[in-house]
C-alpha cells in the first residue's frame, strides 16, 4: 500500500519568518495518515526548517549536485542535505531542465546521488504544451522516466512527479482523464522495469494544484499525492490540500 504524499515546493520563496507555517502544518495534521514534505530554498532554510518541522512534516531540498563533494562552487551535495536533516530532494524540475539545460542523464545522476545519501528523490517529468498538442505527451514522458530514474529505485527512495509544464503556475490543469492516462502509463512503465516493486513507487501530480481542485485530482486513479508550488506557500492553502489527500 503506497502512503500518500503531499509535497510543497516553495521554489525561491520564503524567509525564516515563513517557517512558522511548518508548526501550523504539524499541528493541523498531527494524526494525518499521509506523508507531508516541504521543499524549502535549500541553502538557507533547511537546517532551521528541519528543527521547526515536527510530527508528520519532513523537509526537502529543491536540487542537489550529482557529485558527493568537490570543486563545484555554489553547489550543494545530497549528503550535505541529508546532514542538515532533510529527507527529500526534488531533481529534474522543469524550471531547472529549462533554465540550466538539465538532461535526463544529469537528473538521473542527481537522483542516484540523492538515493546514495539516503534521501528520497522526487524526480520530475512532464511535457510542454507544444508536445501535448502534437500528441507526443506519452512518448516524451516515457522517455524522461526511462532516462531520469535510477536502476536502484524503490518505493522508499523514489517518488515520480508528473508535472505538465503548461500547468505549472498557470491555473490550468489537464483533464482528469489526461492525468489518469499519464499516471497509468507511468505505473505500467515502472512495473515493466522494476517488477512488482514498481507498484510501491509513488506518483504525484503537480501543476496548479489548489484547495479547489485537489479532491478531484486525488480521486484520480494512480495519483498518490501532489507536488504543490504556489499553494504550498501559505498554511491556509496547503493545509486543505493535505486534508483532501487524507
Ligand atoms: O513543483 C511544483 C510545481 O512546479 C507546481 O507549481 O503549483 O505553482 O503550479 P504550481
Amino acid at each position: 500500500m503506497r502512503r500518500k504524499l503531499a509535497a510543497g515546493n516553495w521554489k525561491m520563496n520564503g524567509t525564516q519568518a515563513s517557517l512558522a507555517m511548518l508548526e501550523k502544518l504539524a499541528s493541523d495534521h498531527r494524526d494525518s495518515p499521509c506523508d507531508i514534505a516541504v521543499c524549502v530554498p535549500s541553502y538557507l532554510l533547511i537546517p532551521a526548517a528541519a528543527t521547526t518541522a515536527t510530527g508528520p512534516v519532513r523537509i526537502g531540498a529543491q536540487d542537489c549536485h550529482a557529485a558527493p563533494k568537490g570543486a563545484y562552487t555554489g553547489d550543494i551535495a545530497a549528503g550535505m542535505i541529508a546532514d542538515a536533516a532533510a529527507s527529500y530532494v526534488i531533481v529534474g524540475h522543469s524550471e531547472r531542465r529549462d533554465a540550466y539545460g538539465e538532461t535526463d542523464a544529469l537528473v538521473r545522476a542527481k537522483a542516484e546521488a540523492a538515493q546514495a545519501a539516503q534521501l528520497t528523490a522526487i524526480v520530475c517529468i512532464g511535457e510542454s504544451l507544444a508536445q501535448r498538442e502534437a500528441g507526443e505527451a506519452l512518448p516524451i514522458i516515457g522517455s524522461q522516466l526511462a532516462g531520469s530514474v535510477p536502476d536502484d529505485s524503490t518505493g522508499d527512495n523514489l517518488v515520480v512527479a508528473y508535472e505538465p509544464i503548461w500547468a505549472i503556475g498557470t491555473g490550468k490543469i489537464p483533464t482528469l482523464e489526461q492525468i489518469a492516462e499519464v499516471h497509468s502509463a507511468l505505473r505500467e512503465a515502472l512495473v515493466a522495469r522494476f517488477g512488482a516493486a514498481g507498484n510501491d513507487i509513488r506518483l504525484l501530480y503537480g501543476g496548479s494544484v489548489k484547495p479547489e481542485n485537489a479532491a478531484d485530482i486525488f480521486a484520480t486513479s494512480d495519483v498518490d499525492g501532489a507536488l504543490v508550488g504556489g499553494a504550498s506557500l501559505k498554511a491556509e492553502d496547503f493545509s486543505p490540500i493535505i486534508t483532501a489527500l487524507a
